[in-house]
C-alpha cells in the first residue's frame, strides 16, 4: 500500500518538481511537453505542435525529449522525499500521452546520492565544442553504462579510431545533406532565435560557438547560424583538438516506448557525467536520415537501434548559455 502525500505540502512540491523538469535537454530546445495535475498525480503529454515535422516526422526525438523530461520529473520528486510511481505510455484514449507519474509519500530517507544528482539538473548545458586532451576515466564510463542500462538502454562506446571516424564521417554527410535541404534549413531557422530575441526557446547565439572548433575526426555542429556569423566567439586553438569519448545510446527495439526509455537514460547518464565534472555533446544529424540511422545500426549497433550520437570529455573553453519557457500546467479537477 502506497499512503498518498499530505496536500498542502504536495501542490507546491509537485509543481517544483514540474519547474525541473523543463531543464531536460530537448532537440532544437523545443522543450515539446505539456504537463497537468490532477490531485497526486503528474501527467506528462507530448506536445505534438512542437515536433520537428522534417527532422523528426515521427516523433522519434520528441519522445527521447520527452523522456530525459519525465527521468527529471522522477528525480526531483525523489529529492523531495516522495516516492514517484510511474506508468510509461500507450494509453489508446490519450494519445500524447507520455507517462503518468503517481506520487506517492517516500520514506523520507534522505538519499546523498539522488540529492547530488539532482543538484546538477540546472548546471547540466549541451556542450558544441572540443574537449580538453584528457580522456574520459574507465570508472567514470563505467558509471555511465550502468545508469544508462539502468533504465533500460544500453551505452556503446566508439573506441576504435576508424569507428569514431565512421561515425564523423556520417555526421558530415548528414549535415552536407541537411544544409542543402530548404525545408530543413527553415525548420532549423524557426527554432534559432536571431540575437536579441526574448524567446524562451529554441538555440539562441549564446548556446553554440561562432566558429565551431576543429576536433580529430571532426564532428560538425547543426548550423544554428546559418551563415549569419552569429555564435559565442571563442579564440580558435592552434592546434585540432579532442574529440572525447564517442558514445551511441541504443535501445533493443524501437517503439515509441523505447523512445521515451532512451529520452531517461540520457537525462541520467548526462547527469551523472555533470557530476563528475563532463560535458556533452549531441550529434543527431546522421540519426534523422533513415538509411544512415540502419547504416549506423548495422554496421556499429549489433542490431541495436541507435537513439543519440554523443562525445563526452571536459569542455575546452567557456560553456554555453540556454533558455527555457515557463512549464506549460494545467491543474486539472
Ligand atoms: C533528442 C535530442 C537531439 C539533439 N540533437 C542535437 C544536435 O544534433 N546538435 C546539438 O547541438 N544539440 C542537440 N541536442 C541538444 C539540444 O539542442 C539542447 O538540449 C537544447 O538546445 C537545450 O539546451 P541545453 O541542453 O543546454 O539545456 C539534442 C537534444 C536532444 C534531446
Amino acid at each position: 500500500m502506497t499512503r498518498e502525500p499530505a496536500s498542502g505540502r504536495t501542490d507546491k512540491d509537485l509543481r517544483a518538481a514540474i519547474d525541473a523538469a523543463v531543464w531536460a535537454p530537448s532537440v532544437h530546445n523545443t522543450q515539446p511537453w505539456r504537463f497537468s495535475v490532477r490531485g497526486s498525480t503528474i501527467s506528462l503529454r507530448a506536445d505534438a505542435d512542437r515536433r520537428l515535422e522534417v527532422a523528426d516526422p515521427d516523433g522519434r526525438e520528441m519522445l527521447l525529449s520527452c523522456g530525459a523530461a519525465l527521468y527529471t520529473l522522477r528525480l526531483a520528486l525523489r529529492a523531495e522525499g516522495y516516492r514517484p510511481e510511474t506508468v510509461v505510455l500507450p494509453d489508446p484514449d490519450r494519445p500524447h500521452l507520455v507517462a503518468d507519474v503517481h506520487v506517492a509519500e517516500g520514506d523520507a530517507i534522505e538519499d546523498a546520492d539522488v540529492r547530488r544528482l539532482y543538484a546538477q539538473i540546472e548546471r547540466r548545458r549541451t556542450h558544441r565544442g572540443a574537449f580538453v586532451d584528457e580522456p574520459v576515466g574507465a570508472p567514470v564510463l563505467a558509471g555511465l553504462h550502468y545508469e544508462a542500462e539502468a533504465e533500460g538502454a544500453r551505452l556503446v562506446q566508439a573506441i576504435e579510431m576508424h569507428t569514431k571516424g565512421a561515425l564523423a564521417a556520417l555526421t558530415q554527410a548528414a549535415d552536407h545533406v541537411q544544409r542543402r535541404s530548404r525545408q530543413y534549413m527553415s525548420e532549423t531557422a524557426r527554432w534559432a532565435p536571431a540575437p536579441g530575441s526574448t524567446r524562451a526557446e529554441g538555440v539562441p547565439q549564446e548556446s553554440y560557438p561562432q566558429q565551431s572548433p576543429r576536433t580529430e575526426p571532426h564532428f560538425p555542429t547543426r548550423d544554428f547560424a546559418r551563415g549569419h556569423g552569429w555564435g559565442v566567439h571563442v579564440e580558435p586553438p592552434e592546434d585540432a583538438l579532442l574529440t572525447g569519448a564517442v558514445l551511441l545510446l541504443v535501445t533493443g527495439s524501437d517503439e515509441p516506448r523505447d523512445w521515451v526509455r532512451a529520452g531517461q537514460a540520457l537525462q541520467r547518464v548526462l547527469l551523472r557525467a555533470t557530476e563528475a565534472g563532463l560535458a556533452a555533446a549531441f550529434h543527431t544529424q546522421a540519426l534523422e536520415i533513415p538509411e544512415l540511422r540502419d547504416f549506423v545500426r548495422d554496421r556499429f549497433c549489433a542490431g541495436a537501434h541507435p537513439q543519440m550520437i554523443l562525445r563526452l570529455g571536459t569542455a575546452a573553453g567557456p560553456g554555453f548559455a540556454t533558455v527555457r519557457r515557463a512549464a506549460d500546467v494545467t491543474e486539472e479537477g
